[in-house]
């Protein structure tokens, strides 16, 4: 193992980082922030979009942080050629020491040579497991593909392919940040959405594991040219469309829209809705404003409100909207950069307890 990380020590040890976690390449420097106020030391970044750091406990999920590899292990390529059963032995050493279904989630960084290197990543972890076999010929019988995997103790072997090397770590299902293989929801694409927005959308709807059904009412605030109201009229609900540029849709999924050209961040509904919904090119401050009037008129009880990041300086642009948000009662709220996201983070919303209007 490379002095990059370290397989069974618990935190920190010789300098090497607890933590591995990756993010958008160009929010590095944003998660280096969070992670620092949040009491982590920050060891380095990548320009692939990995930051380590050093960490006492598992805090978080983080904002920026798209996937983690806790008490991570690191191989560079050299190190690599050719890959060693001692190699397979120490990655998978959790699963050759219990009896445990296990699974592997094999991935890239979110570096621009990911396209590349995913078929690579897929070799490497085939060719350790086909050696770690032959230690333990059971491990075969006890892996599930990663969806398959659901007992909260189940091991996930992370192997994550970077430009420079592997990053590899064992963690539990039950303690994984994110679930998802690299934390990378990737959403398909309907070809009747006006825009690639209907992407996040549909995102955030996953991860709040639960999404509009049927003759739900939706307000959608900066919501031209449609994709996220789009998203809500395929599920027959009833959608106010709230900007001054054109819907650019037609047909029959417009019976239940009405567009209103006018201003969505003083706009208030008449009575109280089932979602807002909102993506409007406005500063973290009027967002946070129209988060606070949303939240304090109690006027929807379940919310998808995109806030758009600064050129510079996110997080203390962002750490309001936190502040804010952290203070509510009633509600379970996560704000996280979404795979789909850009220069953007998402709140998510779900009122808990009295669910009726
Ligand atoms: C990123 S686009 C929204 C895309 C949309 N969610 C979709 O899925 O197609 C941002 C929109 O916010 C609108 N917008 C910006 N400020 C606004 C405001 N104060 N009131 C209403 N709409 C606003 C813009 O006109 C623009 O159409």
């Amino acid at each position: 193992m490379s002095a990059k990380g370290t397989m069974t020590g618990k935190g920190a040890t010789g300098g090497k980082p607890s933590h591995a976690f990756l993010c958008r390449p160009e929010c590095c420097s944003d998660l280096a922030d969070e992670l620092t106020d949040a009491g982590a030391r920050v060891t380095g970044s990548t320009p692939t979009g990995i930051v380590t750091a050093n960490l006492d406990a598992e805090p978080g999920p983080f904002v920026f942080e798209r996937q983690r590899l806790s008490r991570p292990s690191f191989l560079s390529n050299c190190e690599l050629q050719p890959v060693t059963s001692e190699q397979a032995a120490a990655i998978l050493e959790p699963v050759l020491a219990s009896d445990l279904l296990w699974t592997t989630h094999v991935y890239t960084s979110p570096t621009p040579r990911a396209p590349r290197l995913s078929a690579r990543a897929e070799g490497i972890a085939a060719a350790m497991i086909r050696m770690a076999r032959k230690q333990r010929r059971d491990i075969e019988k006890r892996f599930r593909p990663p969806q398959r995997l659901r007992r909260e103790d189940g091991l996930v072997v992370q192997f994550c392919l970077d430009d420079d090397g592997l990053w590899t770590a064992c963690t539990p299902l039950g303690d994984m940040a994110c679930q998802v293989p690299g934390g990378i929801f990737r959403m398909k694409f309907d070809d009747l959405a006006p825009s690639r927005s209907y992407l996040k959308i549909e995102e955030a709807f996953v991860r709040m594991t639960c999404e509009p059904v049927e003759r739900e009412t939706a307000i959608d605030l900066g919501a031209a040219p449609g994709g996220w109201s789009y998203a809500f009229l395929k599920r027959d609900c009833r959608v106010t469309a709230v900007d001054h540029g054109p819907m650019k849709l037609d047909g029959e999924v417009t019976a239940h829209l009405t567009h209103l050209m006018a201003n969505g961040i003083t706009y208030q509904p008449d009575k109280p809705v089932d979602w807002l919904a909102a993506d409007m090119l406005i500063p973290p401050g009027v967002a946070l404003g129209l988060l606070r009037r949303w939240f304090d008129g109690n006027w929807m009880r379940r919310a998808v409100v995109n806030v758009k990041l600064p050129q510079q300086q996110c997080w203390p642009a962002i750490k309001p909207v936190l502040i804010f948000l952290r203070g509510i009662r009633g509600w379970n709220i996560h704000v996280r950069q979404l795979y789909h996201d850009r220069r953007e983070v998402t709140v998510m919303a779900v009122r808990t307890g009295q669910e009726a209007l």
